[in-house]
């Protein structure tokens, strides 16, 4: 697995810095929440990762790829994946039939091949819908499922593609509490054998995580560390009183 460095990243937008020297580090596995007031630079920075936007100046690899020099369908098969709010679930296909549809766009040319061969694919989706927690909706058609199921089995879409690293900006937003919950687990589930980098606003999501949180303000990090720690951050106190 590869690790992501970002290095003295900034982004320019009409002379305007969306990134501002930015530098990061995720580790293989790692489940980095990313915290920050809106206009910090957070979806800028998944841009940057997934190749939408190219930086001004920095320094974005994954391993040894330079993502800088490659477009975002070549990012994409790197195994980099990424959770977009807007919905890309087939409501009239069943929890299943959507799962099998991820796998048939396949990552590579041979991927597909590879899975008919092994015939693994029902096994597959099988370990994608415990994973994402909805073994028993199997058979149900999406278009039944709440707000939340419905994220989740994006999620576990995106997982149909074995993503290396995955990038999930405010998946909590519209949730109940007890949904927001079962993000969190869930999240803490696929990591590990997945690097994961969630953006949320939801601070309680953050604690629950229980992992490292990074602090974006103004395009740079302002603080980083556990969610007790960056809370009594005097600098992140001061930008929070500031607003
Ligand atoms: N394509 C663009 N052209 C010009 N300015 C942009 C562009 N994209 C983002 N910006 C600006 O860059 C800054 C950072 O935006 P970004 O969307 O990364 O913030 P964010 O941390 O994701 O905020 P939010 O919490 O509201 O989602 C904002 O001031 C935004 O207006
Ligand atoms: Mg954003």
């Amino acid at each position: 697995m590869n690790s992501l460095y970002l290095d003295g990243v900034t982004v320019m937008f009409d002379g305007f810095r969306a990134l501002n020297n930015l530098s990061l580090i995720i580790e293989p596995g790692e489940l980095r929440a990313i915290i920050g007031p809106n206009g910090a630079g957070k979806t800028t920075m998944m841009d940057v990762i997934t190749g939408k936007t190219k930086p001004t100046t920095g320094t974005v690899k994954f391993g040894n790829h330079d993502l800088t020099r490659m477009d975002e369908p070549r990012i994409a098969m790197l195994g980099i994946g990424r959770k977009f709010q807007k919905p890309t679930v087939f409501d009239a296909l069943t929890v299943f039939e959507n799962l099998e549809l991820a796998l048939k766009s396949p990552r590579g040319p041979l991927a597909c091949w590879r899975w008919r061969l092994a015939g693994t694919a029902r096994q597959k989706i099988q370990t994608t819908l415990d994973e994402i927690g909805l073994p028993d909706r199997a058979q149900d058609l999406a278009g039944l499922l709440s707000h939340g199921q419905r994220q989740w089995l994006e999620i576990g879409m995106l997982l149909m593609q074995e993503p290396e690293l995955l990038l999930v900006d405010e998946p909590v937003a519209g949730m109940t509490d007890q949904e927001t919950e079962h993000t969190a687990a869930l999240l803490k589930r696929i990591a590990g054998t997945r690097s994961v980098v969630v953006v949320e606003h939801d601070l309680e999501f953050v604690r629950a995580l229980g992992r490292r949180v990074t602090v974006l303000h103004e395009g740079s990090t302002l603080s980083e560390g556990s969610i007790d720690h960056v809370q009594n951050d005097p600098r992140v106190i001061e930008v929070c009183l500031g607003r």
